[in-house]
């Protein structure tokens, strides 16, 4: 997907995006649960890894920043449509010194080792280089986290729904991930099934 259609994508729909996670039982109700399990997820893996310092990698509007600042982990939270970056400065306003939010994309990520974990939510999914991302967070943070879709007809649907706007959608199998990884000099920690609608995936590099 050329990465200026998926930020346009967002930019244009920043605030409906941002909406899903105004009411947990209403997303549940239409099929977005796994939106909020795979914040628990993410969460309960950083601070199980005593994690001070996350690298949110399109970042949207921030759900990510309350509940890792509750935990005192500060986060740095990247994106690149303006309209999300937006909606996730006001989000960081509520967390003074613990919340960083800068507009860039992924691509623009040249820190090594600079976090403790490397974070990114719904994004894998409409990455046509998925290897160069994760190397990137690999180099970044010793440990990543991610959400991945799973093939099948959800995946299929947004993949025509999406597709007609120029933006593609990936899904991954398991044995997908953990080829990523060993292409990355990472490995699959842990893999979490979010519901049908994919995995959250915990990567750490290889013998570290
Ligand atoms: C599905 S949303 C997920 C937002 C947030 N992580 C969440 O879980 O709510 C995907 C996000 O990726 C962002 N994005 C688009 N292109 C990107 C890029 N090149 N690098 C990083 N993020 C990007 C979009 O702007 C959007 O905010």
């Amino acid at each position: 997907m050329p990465p200026a259609e998926f930020d346009r994508y967002f930019h244009d729909r920043a605030s409906r995006f941002a909406a899903f996670y105004r009411s947990e039982g209403l997303s549940r109700l239409i099929g977005r649960g796994p939106l909020f399990d795979r914040l628990r997820g993410s969460v309960e893996i950083v601070t199980g890894l005593g994690a001070t310092h996350v690298l949110d990698v399109g970042c949207g509007s921030g759900p990510l920043f309350a509940p890792l600042a509750a935990h005192g982990v500060r986060t740095t939270g990247i994106d690149p449509a303006p309209a999300m970056v937006a909606l996730a400065r006001i989000e960081a306003n509520r967390y003074p010194e613990m919340v960083t939010v800068q507009e860039r994309g992924w691509e623009a990520i040249d820190e090594e080792d600079a976090y403790d974990v490397a974070v990114a939510l719904g994004v894998f999914d409409y990455v046509d280089e998925p290897a160069v991302l994760l190397g990137a967070l690999g180099r970044a943070a010793p440990h990543v986290v991610a959400s991945f879709p799973a093939p099948g007809l959800r995946t299929q649907l947004r993949r025509v729904r999406y597709g007609a706007r120029g933006v593609h959608v990936h899904g991954y199998r398991p044995e997908d991930l953990r080829a990523l990884a060993s292409g990355t000099g990472l490995v699959v920690a842990e893999l979490r099934p979010l519901d049908r609608a994919g995995y959250l995936a915990h990567f750490a590099r290889a013998g570290g």
